[in-house]
């Protein structure tokens, strides 16, 4: 995961820097890069792989000023190397730039900015910022302006800061949208900026975070924000506790509110160096596989539990959809008790978020023994599913801590949906261009979910007006069924309110029998080939009085005629529309959870990785 460290004071900023970015180690990288102005030039030092890489190179070529910036890299576009690391330097190395995120039109500005002389050193999306932000400066614009001027420039969501020879006093600190929070830390005649506090809480523990588009200009002696439109912001300073808890927590009340509003960032983390926004080719570097192994493959056998296997019945979809191969879901628990049919033909997927869920783990040895391929999809890394693992792909989601699973189940969406692609390219099944943009797709979704996080406001006040109900319905078809259960399953977690999950039309066959003025009813109904009906088993529970919640197409004014309450998401393609419309059910569990005074991260009865049967 990349992380960012900026410092501006009296000191040397080169150590400074440098154990930021050791303390963001855990996040993982390829590549890691600090720059620093010294006498009015910039001097610049990277290096791929670890950390001590860098470390020793700065060893023998020192740096030293009192203001500098870093940055630890995960290959999104172009590989691992030394020209494609942070910080990336403008043509007359007068700017240099560190970013997190997907610059989304980057071949585009690209070609606009090759067209107008300006040469790229490397192949990643960030380097077109760097020469924005060169260009506006040369038409007369100060940095921030300029820097506030290019990232009106810039499609997705992004967390940028910027350095210039021309402007030695100071940072320039962006962030838009979830791909990774941008912190400002407050010292004497000092100031700090990192992506993630720990990098910066030994020096100090007032902070500012920055909102989604907002701007801060930070010197030695404070700092300034703005929002992107360019109006003043007054931004509060948050005093962060000692206890270590606390402080990881950081500026959110529970590890389950952070990780929900993570996902921005942990998407653009599993997405990372997989797929080539490009030509849409997907490198599953960790599961190796031959074209002729990919063709002779007849069946998938997803294995997981709980949210885990919810996760696994929306992979069917896209599995089936873009590799052609038949896939069937089970819960780990069941799977090793039925004597499945398999050989080495089928691949078995287990899907655990701590590779260590006893079931899915026994579900493993048994297509071990049977002789199938076995693959996972693992959190942890080292977990036990991850080494007995044929192929593995890791989720990049980072650490979870709350017990019920939040961005962890966003992240193994989208690694399926890589595996799809790539099963696809390898058995023939997807065209060059259909690669391409589902590529393109894929690079849309980090930003789109800041979109719905953006809108917590509107769910918070929704769960003050449903907290005291007893029981609730969630209604979801196609790929979006699984998403009603995963809705059901987050509420009855966090705040012991039962709630069932059900295809919308099978409501007909049993739980309309339920539904009255006490029976809140959670319909998924967004703009796909299954919305008409969804609409009418929406005007069957109307008709019965129940309560209607639903999720819809951001747009869709119909649907307010038919529903008491709507939670908007953005419009995606049907395969990937579950990334975001479990975020308003992520969202609704956690505020009605909190509304009821319940233990949101520590649910009673619930453990975070269960190892026994
Ligand atoms: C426990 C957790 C759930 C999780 C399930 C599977 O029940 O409380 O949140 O979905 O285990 O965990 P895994 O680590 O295998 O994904």
């Amino acid at each position: 995961m990349c992380g960012i460290v900026g410092y501006v004071g009296q000191k040397n900023a080169t150590p400074i820097v440098l154990n930021g970015l050791k303390r963001l180690e855990y996040r993982g990288y390829d590549s890691a890069g600090i720059a620093v102005l010294n006498n009015g030039a910039i001097e610049r030092r990277r290096d791929v792989g670890k950390l001590e890489n860098l470390e020793r190179r700065l060893a023998d070529e020192p740096i030293s000023g009192a203001i500098g910036i870093g940055h630890t890299r995960w290959a999104t576009h172009g590989q691992p190397s030394e020209r494609n690391a942070h910080p990336h330097l403008s043509n007359d190395g007068q700017f240099v730039v560190v970013h997190n995120g997907i610059v989304e039109n980057y071949l585009e500005l690209r070609e606009l900015l090759r067209a107008q002389g300006v040469r790229f050193e490397s192949e990643t999306d960030t380097e077109v910022i760097v020469h924005l932000i060169a260009q506006l400066v040369a038409q007369g614009h100060d940095l921030t302006e300029a820097t506030r001027r290019a990232c009106l420039q810039l499609r997705g969501a992004h967390a940028i800061v910027v350095m210039s020879a021309r402007y030695p006093d100071r940072l320039v600190a962006v962030r838009i949208g979830n791909a990774g929070g941008v912190a400002l830390g407050i010292g004497q005649g000092e100031m700090y900026i990192a992506s993630d506090i720990p990098a910066i809480l030994e020096y100090t523990r007032q902070l500012v975070f920055l909102e989604s588009r907002q701007l801060a200009t930070v010197t030695a002696n404070g700092y300034s924000v703005q929002t992107l439109s360019g109006e003043p912001v007054d931004a509060a300073i948050h005093q962060i506790a000692w206890d270590p808890v606390s402080a990881a927590r950081g500026e959110y009340r529970h590890f389950m509110q952070k990780e929900i509003f993570e996902q921005g960032r942990s998407l653009t983390d599993t997405i990372r160096g997989r797929i080539s926004f490009e030509d849409g080719r997907v490198t599953l570097s960790d599961l190796p596989l031959s074209a002729d192994e990919a063709r002779r493959l007849k069946r998938i056998v997803t294995v997981a539990c709980g949210t885990s296997a919810y996760a696994g019945l929306v992979g069917k979809f896209m599995l089936e959809a873009l590799a052609r191969i038949p896939v069937e879901v089970d819960y780990g628990s069941e799977y090793r008790y039925r004597d499945p049919i398999l050989d080495g033909d089928c691949a078995v997927l287990a899907i655990t978020q701590s590779g260590e869920t006893v079931d899915t783990l026994a579900a493993m040895e048994e297509a071990r023994e049977k002789g199938a391929r076995l693959w996972s999809i693992v959190n942890v890394i080292g977990s036990q599913a991850m080494r007995i693992a044929d192929g593995y792909i890791t989720m990049q989601a980072g650490p979870e801590i709350g017990v019920a699973s939040t961005k962890a189940f966003t992240a193994s969406l989208v690694d399926q949906y890589l595996l799809a692609l790539y099963l696809g390219q390898l058995r023939g099944t997807l065209s060059a261009e259909q690669a391409r943009q589902h590529a393109q797709d894929i690079a849309r979704l980090p930003d789109l979910v800041g979109h719905v996080l953006d809108r917590a406001a509107e769910v918070e006040a929704l769960a003050k007006k449903l907290r005291d109900y007893q029981n609730f319905l969630y209604l979801g078809r196609g790929i979006n069924y699984p998403i009603a259960l995963e809705g059901a399953l987050k509420l009855k977690e966090i705040s012991y309110i039962h709630a069932e999950g059900y295809p919308a039309g099978e409501m007909k066959h049993g739980p309309i029998a339920l539904i009255d003025e006490k029976m809140p009813v959670l319909a998924i109904a967004i703009q796909d080939s299954v919305y008409e009906k969804m609409i009418s088993q929406i005007e069957q529970a109307k008709a019965r009085r129940g309560i209607v919640i639903a999720v819809a197409t951001e747009g869709d004014t119909f649907i307010q005629s038919k529903a008491d309450h709507v939670l908007y998401v953005p419009k995606l393609p049907p395969l990937l529309s579950p990334v975001v419309t479990v975020i308003p059910l992520q969202l609704l569990a956690y505020y009605v959870a909190v509304e009821r005074g319940a233990d949101v991260d520590q649910p009673r009865n619930l453990a975070k990785s269960v190892t026994v049967e």
